[in-house]
């Protein structure tokens, strides 16, 4: 209990903790999770906030250029390209830490881009930003909002969209109430509508383990679901022959806290994993010419979730199942998300399989950082910015799609006014808006200087501690310049403490945190800040992946940081293998995300 404040003291008298082998309490924080560090999308068990361990390095150092070679965007169906090569220019900085692996893509942040109002090309839309970077820009649309909410609604969509996803419309339940009957008017309406305006349309979705319809149950033989479900695919690729771009064919399969790691839907219940692939197998025959999409909620992070579906994905592809993109959620938390490095890195990876990337259901969750409007808009801005540029600058990625269109009408807002999305309750847009206008341009957030002083280690162990066991400095083992190493660790909760970020910290914002970090034994590596709050310590979980052993790797991490009430002291722990594994870091980094 109370790591930091038992550490305070020896701080303030200036002590270098160096070979600190003082026993320590049971490394648990009092509070982890309960603020939501870890907090999940509103569907509830995984968002992207999930604290997902990650497989190690996944390789590829090289920061792609944002532009032509892109996967085009509109090839079927009535999205707009403007033809140009799209380039963007915004060039990446490769990772600094030499001899290191990383996940790979920036460390660090000093682009030398313009911004969208600083001489650089400027659009009077998304549209048409997006159809410069040769990317298409989607809304989920509400069928009874384009019905009621009048005519800023269907302006608003019409010009700034030009790729419609139904919400709710193309679900297999919405679509059919009884086994004998389809209601099509509020699909229809929704399609009639983006014809009008040459936007595609992306159905949504055959195969998802909610909105089934009723008569949909365990009940039914294997034989009884597959056929209502071939039937399904057919009788509505039938309808929308031609006039569908794509259609996200299976929906959240999979589920890492089963056995299986499928997700225990209906589905897989009674037709076990093959109904993925039969899925697949039956759109094509019945509509060879669209795309047919897998999507996933809470696989943004490289991470247990994303390496399942990855290896899923792959082993379909092997098999000839007909898959022709992925879709990447992405209902974000300002409190905490992947940083731009594992995003890219979990793009690059599926798009190497020749799949077109889609960010699909882009929203964001801004209340649970504390502060104003301004500073929780802002954290949405730089999260917008950070995911639609981390799509435009790699090259695999064709669409970004928003999960609605305006403040008021957000399936998010169930629990509560979260702002999550580009326009306001009246139709004005957001400073989201401008960071998706900068990420079309292929800007990323800037990274402002490191926050953490000390942070390579080149002045010994000054301003660090180990928790519990035995801190020692030396010339990094297999990389370069030192790090800091604790052995003989007595729990998971042990580790190398900083615990002077009160300073630097205490006006909270956006920030990157990363290290690069080596173990002795495969484990699970954490980060977390330590946070003293009216004399409560809390502790917030940044960052969290496996890595392997005796290789340096990158855990990083975005997040929103504010707070109910001045904070009194911050620290930031880096922790997790089990006990007596060694843990060694260097470069640790925490950079204020800014807007040039
Ligand atoms: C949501 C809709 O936005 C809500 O209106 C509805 O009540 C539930 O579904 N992942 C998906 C989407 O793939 O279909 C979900 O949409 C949000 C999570």
């Amino acid at each position: 209990m109370m790591e930091l404040q038992r550490w305070l003291g020896p701080w303030l008298a200036s002590l270098a903790l160096v070979g600190c082998s003082e026993a320590s309490p049971a490394g648990k924080s009092d509070s982890a999770g309960s603020d939501g560090a870890t907090a999940t999308s509103a569907s509830g068990a995984d968002g992207i906030a999930a604290s997902d361990t990650a497989a190690s390095g996944s390789g590829g150092s090289a920061v792609t250029t944002a532009g032509g070679s892109g996967t085009a965007a509109g090839a079927t169906g009535g999205a707009t390209a403007s033809g140009s090569d799209g380039s963007t220019g915004a060039t990446g900085q490769a990772a600094s830490t030499a001899g290191m692996a990383s996940t790979g893509a920036t460390t660090n942040g000093d682009s030398t881009s313009t911004t969208s109002g600083g001489g650089g090309p400027s659009y009077a839309t998304l549209r048409e930003a997006a159809a410069a970077a040769n990317r298409l820009i989607g809304a989920a649309v509400d069928a009874a909002a384009l019905a009621d909410a009048g005519a800023q609604y269907s302006e608003t969509l019409a010009r700034e969209f030009d790729y419609v996803t139904p919400e709710n419309a193309t679900k297999w339940g919405p679509l059919a109430p009884t086994s004998s009957s389809y209601d099509w008017q509020a699909a229809d309406a929704i399609v009639d509508f983006a014809e009008g305006q040459q936007q595609a349309v992306k159905g949504h979705t055959f195969v998802w383990h909610e909105q089934t319809p009723s008569w949909v149950s365990t009940s039914m033989s294997a034989s009884e679901l597959n056929a209502a479900l071939k039937s399904h695919i057919e009788t509505t690729l039938a309808r929308y022959r031609g006039r569908m771009r794509a259609w996200d064919v299976v929906n959240e399969a999979v589920d890492v806290d089963t056995a299986s790691g499928y997700r225990e839907s209906v589905f897989h219940q009674v037709l076990g994993p093959d109904y993925i692939a039969d899925a697949f197998r039956w759109a094509r025959a019945a509509d060879p010419d669209v795309l047919l999409f897998y999507n996933e909620i809470g696989a943004e992070r490289l991470g247990a979730k994303s390496d399942f579906m990855y290896a899923m994905i792959k082993e379909l592809l092997d098999a000839g199942v007909p898959i022709d993109g992925i879709g990447l959620q992405s209902h974000v938390s300002t409190h905490r998300y992947p940083a731009e490095a594992d995003l890219r890195a979990n793009i690059r990876r599926f798009a190497e399989l020749g799949l077109r990337v889609n960010i699909s259901e882009v929203d964001a969750r801004t209340k649970n950082v504390p502060g104003s409007q301004e500073a929780r808009w802002l954290m949405e801005r730089i999260a917008f910015q950070q995911v639609v540029g981390s799509c435009v600058v790699e090259p695999g990625c064709e669409a970004i799609t928003f999960w609605g269109v305006t403040d008021n009408y957000s399936w998010i807002n169930e629990e509560g006014e979260e702002d999550p999305l580009l326009f306001d309750r009246s139709y004005m847009r957001k400073p989201a808006y401008d960071g998706a206008l900068d990420g079309f341009l292929g800007l990323l957030p800037v990274r402002g200087a490191n926050l953490v002083s000390n942070s390579d280690f080149a002045s010994g162990a000054t301003g660090w501690a180990a928790t519990a066991g035995e801190l020692t400095v030396a010339a990094a083992e297999g990389g370069t310049g030192n790090a800091a190493c604790v052995s003989g660790r007595s729990d998971a909760g042990d580790g190398l403490l900083q615990g002077d970020l009160l300073e630097a910290l205490q006006s909270g914002g956006p920030l990157a945190f990363s290290a690069m970090l080596r173990v002795d034994a495969p484990s699970s590596v954490e980060a977390a800040l330590l946070i003293v709050e009216g004399g409560e310590e809390r502790e917030f979980n940044i960052a969290s992946r496996a890595i392997a052993q005796d290789q340096w790797l990158e855990l990083s991490g975005y997040l929103g940081l504010g707070f109910e009430q001045a904070p009194s002291a911050i620290g930031l722990k880096l922790y997790g293998p089990a006990s007596g594994v060694e843990l060694c870091a260097t470069a640790v980094q925490l950079q204020p995300l800014t807007v040039d």
